[in-house]
């Protein structure tokens, strides 16, 4: 009955939309949805390559059995075991249970835990092959991009790589599943927002996963989100090899909490200032308004960061404190940082932000701000000093 997209030859989508879950990780909005990308190659020895998440299992098996067409599935890899793509494992081996499952040793504990699956496993190693009769897949250990089981399978024959989460976007397929038949555009903001929410912390594995597959020859990435890319690789790719390498575009995030709009102020007159000083990329988040995703993804995306508080008892605004953990969690790296503040009776906020822009090893630059009470001339002034400084550092880079 599916009329099943075939990427190649012999390979099949077969995965699902979720327009229903709200966030994902039960943390990231999802407001154009999400895809759990699966594969089926149909040679001489049928193989899926990942399943789908538990909720989509029925629809993800009928597909699966209309590729088959009355055959028996022979191999599943499991490419990455977190719930969006092995839910569906169990009820897998329930309807095919001789399958072979493919993974790695890290992988195979996984398996045991989420799923109680110990009989009927095939365990690769890196640079091992398979041959499925026209196909030979070859599997690539891709450790914390974004779980310690990670790896991607490599299909020798029609260069495609399934590279697990890596290149994912969020947003649905809306009909086309590969970037030469669909437009594309919606999506990239979302591979980075994707990749700051998801994958943020692992710079260093991703970059040593790109080295590794910098010997593949490449054509097609099929990733477990989003649209599978062809014609756009190489943008994705070259978006990965950023980010993994925390190299911000030249603008500017401003993240700042404010309860009654002075701490607002400051902002806004920093923001001025960039503008007036060449800055064209400038971003404003309010904390009580921006959700963490969307802050998250363009601090990985600008070089600098400006982030504001005021004194909350004591303490940072608790929004922007909350933040500011997510930030820290990622570990990014090399940021233009300047910060300001204020507060009622008693400053602690900016002296809070100085310590943050420590332990993140960021480079300060222009003079931080702490302003009592209502703006004044100095003080309005000295944002503008602020976001001066800011620009011209950008400027040099
Ligand atoms: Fe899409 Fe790390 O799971």
């Amino acid at each position: 009955m599916y009329k099943l997209k075939e990427i190649a030859p012999q390979v099949y989508y077969v995965g699902v939309n979720d327009r229903q879950k709200a966030l994902f990780e039960n943390m990231w909005p999802l407001p154009a949805g999400v895809s759990y990308n699966s594969y089926l190659i149909v040679d001489e020895k049928s193989v899926l390559v990942d399943t789908v998440d538990i909720c989509y299992s029925d629809i993800f098996l009928k597909k699966i059995a209309d590729a088959l067409n009355g055959r028996l599935l022979d191999y599943l890899i499991v490419d990455h075991m977190e719930p969006d793509h092995a839910g569906s494992i169990r009820l897998l081996r329930q309807q095919y249970p001789n399958v072979q499952i493919i993974g790695n040793n890290k992988t195979f504990g996984m398996l045991q835990g989420y799923h109680g699956i110990t009989d009927g496993l095939h365990e690769v190693k890196e640079g091992d092959k398979l041959n499925i009769g026209k196909h030979t897949l070859s599997f690539y250990m891709s450790p914390m991009v974004h779980w310690p089981e990670v790896m991607m399978t490599y299909d020798e024959t029609d260069k495609i790589l399934f590279s697990a989460d890596a290149f994912g976007t969020y947003g649905t397929l809306d009909g086309g599943v590969i970037d030469t038949e669909m437009s594309v555009d919606h999506y990239w903001e979302e591979m980075i927002r994707y990749y700051a929410n998801i994958v943020g912390k692992y710079g260093n594995p991703v970059q040593k996963t790109l080295q590794k597959l910098a010997g593949l020859e490449i054509q097609t990435i099929c990733s477990t989100h989003g649209p599978v890319w062809r014609e756009q690789k190489n943008k994705a790719i070259d978006i990965y090899d950023r980010l993994s390498r925390y190299e911000g575009e030249n603008g500017v995030s401003i993240i700042y909490g404010s309860m009654y709009g002075h701490t607002e102020q400051m902002a806004e007159a920093i923001a001025s200032s960039l503008s007036e000083n060449g800055i064209k990329k400038i971003v404003m988040h309010h904390v009580s308004k921006s959700h963490s995703s969307n802050i998250l993804k363009d601090v990985f995306k600008y070089k600098g960061v400006i982030i504001g508080s005021p004194t909350y008892s004591n303490q940072l605004f608790p929004d922007l404190e909350a933040v500011l953990s997510k930030i820290e969690l990622r570990e990014v790296k090399n940021r233009l940082f300047a910060y300001f503040g204020s507060f009622s009776w008693a400053g602690a906020a900016v002296k809070k932000l100085d310590a943050f822009g420590e332990r993140m090893k960021w480079e300060t630059v222009g003079t931080p701000v702490e302003q009592k009470q209502g703006m004044s001339v100095d003080n309005y002034e000295a944002c503008l000093l602020l976001g001066q400084a800011m620009a011209e550092r950008i400027n040099q880079n």
